[in-house]
């Protein structure tokens, strides 16, 4: 049997002899109430024994139900630890792969056909250092009205793609700041860096929901297809909002689901593990509210390009830009 188990079948132990000793307890205890004068000495005795079983037999029903809420917690957090590990590796299996045009698992990737299919025009495209794939799904540069000189982090950086395209965007006055969880995403992209000899860009290795930014620094936030893989969205746009300076944007292209999903599209390899924490539109939005930014905008929102190629995600699974202020 499997070693998990173990601790299951402890708590439900103690929580069966909890309730047994409580219920056996208490009957022989109402049943002993109506005998007479001569064996009082022995009921007394008993009674007080039975009223210390009660007691103890509760006291491990408390314990039992407390026990279960850990387990379902602490379950909870290795699985979600368990798809953060693994989406890692997805991804660093993907920064590692030389040959960018199989990115894809089905093996038919063009990184060009993709940024153009979700709104990238020729000529951002070509100005990035050579080889910088987009694993995006929308286009954030183009209606983020980036200003020269402003402090930008892009949220999930992978290659790099969009923080290029910002670092021309804010000029030599400016900085961009790329930050992703995949350590060899931030060195392939810090390679790029070096190479194509851009100097307003670094990449930092990090978490959306622990970025390494100080508070109210950053003038505005982009992130192309990041905040779908987080469980917990509202924590990652408080986080976000903590990092915005006063009046600070944000300019986030993500995916979001029409309804939900059968088991055997759970288990898919290329979409199962986010189609587990993905939002539907209303719950994405809702989270940014929440995390307390203003003016929240849907500037565009269109079928994910990638989705339609698959029979069981078409039409399900929606690209939208989002754009909102702190
Ligand atoms: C679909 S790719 C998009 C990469 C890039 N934004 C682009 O458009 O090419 C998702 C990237 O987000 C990163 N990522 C996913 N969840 C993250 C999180 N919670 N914190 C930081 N990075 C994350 C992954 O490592 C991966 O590089």
């Amino acid at each position: 049997m499997d070693g998990s188990y173990l601790p299951v079948l402890i708590m439900a132990a103690i929580g069966v002899t909890g309730f047994g000793m409580t219920v056996v307890s208490f009957v022989i205890m109402r049943r002993r109430g109506g005998k007479g004068q001569a064996i009082r000495p022995v009921a007394d005795g008993l009674r007080s024994l039975l009223r210390r079983l009660t007691v103890v037999g509760g006291l491990l029903c408390v314990l039992f139900f407390a026990g279960v809420v850990l387990l379902l917690v602490l379950g909870r957090t290795n699985a979600q630890k368990h798809t953060r590990e693994s989406l890692k590796q997805q991804y660093a299996a993907i920064a590692d792969r030389r040959d960018s045009s199989q990115t894809s698992s089905s093996g038919a990737f063009d990184p060009v056909e993709h940024a153009k299919a979700i709104g990238y025009s020729d000529d951002e495209i070509q100005s990035v250092p050579q080889g910088v794939i987009c694993l995006g799904c929308g286009n954030p540069i183009a209606v983020a009205g980036l200003k020269e000189g402003e402090t930008v982090v892009d949220l999930g950086s992978g290659a790099g793609f969009d923080a290029f395209l910002a670092a021309r965007k804010v000029g030599p006055k400016g900085k961009v700041i790329g930050v992703d969880m995949t350590a060899e995403m931030v060195a392939k992209a810090t390679e790029s860096a070096r190479k194509g000899n851009c100097q307003n860009v670094l990449f930092k290795v990090g978490e959306i929901e622990h970025l390494p930014l100080e508070d109210d620094s950053i003038d505005v936030a982009i992130s192309n297809c990041v905040v779908n893989h987080c469980p917990d969205k509202l924590a990652a746009f408080k986080e976000i909002r903590r990092c915005l300076k006063p009046k600070g944007r944000i300019v986030i292209a993500d995916l979001v689901v029409v309804g939900t999903f059968p088991a055997e599209v759970l288990e898919d390899k290329t979409w199962g593990k986010w189609l587990a924490v993905a939002s539907e539109k209303q719950e994405y939005l809702e989270a940014v509210g929440k995390a307390g930014f203003k003016g929240i905008a849907v500037v565009s929102e269109r079928a994910s390009p990638t989705a339609q190629k698959n029979e069981r995600l078409r039409g399900r699974i929606i690209s939208i830009v989002v754009k909102a202020c702190k």
